[in-house]
């Protein structure tokens, strides 16, 4: 596989109760070059259960898809196999990191980093059935006495994974604390001309901190993920970093009109009273920082009609 297979380097991360095709929709629009969908179960997908399949739908026109499954063995991935295949996914990911302790205690998730023989498992698995890349996201290790990212992703390799994603903490961090971004060297290093897709994921807010993981750390490219939340201008920016060396951030207006865009496509996907719950985390996220935006942060979390949301966000001031 190579970076053109995803359409270039900068990819929405799976992000659970994110990434759905409406989200996915506008990142693509605003630059990103592929996305991944959020975590689906692989026992989900092989009881075809309903919840499973609306995570899997697709935005009219997304040619580039990674979906990503969890599960804590090769037995729920080789039964999922047929109705995962006929999504016909750019790239099947296997999700290593996922902290929750619901997830954990099956042993799917991060509690797959203490089980580097299982990942092998599985992605040989996959590849029994299909020659679609497989691609690896974990962590470091589970805890910090337990770093183990470079053996695990040698099993990963040995099966035959052609993309690996490292999101540069462990488990016991969970979402905090910075991301050790030495490891991302040591796995280019580890990996050098392995042919070997490799991804970072960790505190990439900024273009510049996504460049510098691919210019300083050697990476091929980089997954964005709480940078992209109400912020998908950073795929735009990074691009126009790389190109002209500056990017500007968006005005208040694009903001909104942006969030307001993406609200018609959640209302277009799955109706207004569903679309106006959903989006507030959005909402929220969109309009973070801007001075004055209180008053509709307030509204935005009573809204239940396009036409309310509209009116809390009118209260930001331009
Ligand atoms: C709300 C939320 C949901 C997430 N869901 C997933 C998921 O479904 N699968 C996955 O591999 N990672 C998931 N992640 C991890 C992100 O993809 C990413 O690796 C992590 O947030 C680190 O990147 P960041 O520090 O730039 O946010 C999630 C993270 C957050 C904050």
């Amino acid at each position: 596989m190579t970076i053109e297979n995803l359409g270039g380097r900068f990819i929405l991360a799976p992000l659970a109760g994110y990434t759905d095709k409406a989200f996915r929709e506008i990142a693509r629009e605003e630059g990103a070059d592929a996305a991944v969908t959020e975590m689906v179960s692989a026992e989900g997908l092989a009881r075809d259960g309903e919840k499973t399949k609306a995570l899997l739908e697709r935005f009219p026109g997304e040619d580039r898809l990674i979906i990503q499954i969890f599960g804590p063995s090769d037995d729920p991935v080789e039964r999922c196999m047929e109705n995962l295949l006929a999504y016909n996914p750019t790239v099947i990911d296997i999700n290593c990191g996922c902290p929750v302790p619901k997830v954990v205690k099956t042993g799917a998730g991060s509690a797959l980093m203490q089980n580097p023989e299982m990942i092998g498992r599985i992605v040989r698995t996959i590849k029994k059935h299909t020659d679609i890349p497989v691609s690896v996201k974990f962590r470091l290790g589970w805890d910090s006495t337990s770093i183990n990212f470079l053996e695990f992703a040698d099993k990963a390799a040995e099966a035959g994974a052609e993309m690996l994603t490292l999101h540069a903490r462990t488990r016991a961090q969970g979402y905090s604390g910075v991301a050790d971004k030495n490891a991302f060297r040591l796995l280019s290093e580890h990996f050098k001309d392995s042919g070997i897709l490799l991804f970072g994921s960790g505190d990439v807010f900024t273009p510049e901190d996504a460049v510098s993981l691919i210019n300083d750390y050697g990476l091929d490219g980089v997954m964005f993920a709480r940078g992209a939340i109400g912020n998908p201008f950073i795929f735009r920016e990074t691009k126009d970093f790389i190109e002209t060396g500056s990017y500007h951030l968006p005005d208040t207006i694009t903001r909104i009109e942006t969030a307001m865009k993406h609200l018609r496509l959640m209302i277009d996907y799955y109706g207004e009273n569903v679309a106006c719950r959903e989006m507030r985390k959005h909402l929220m996220a969109y309009i973070k920082g801007i001075s004055g935006s209180s008053k509709a942060k307030a509204a935005i979390g009573e809204a239940l009609t396009e036409k309310e949301v509209k009116e809390a966000l009118s209260l930001i001031r331009i």
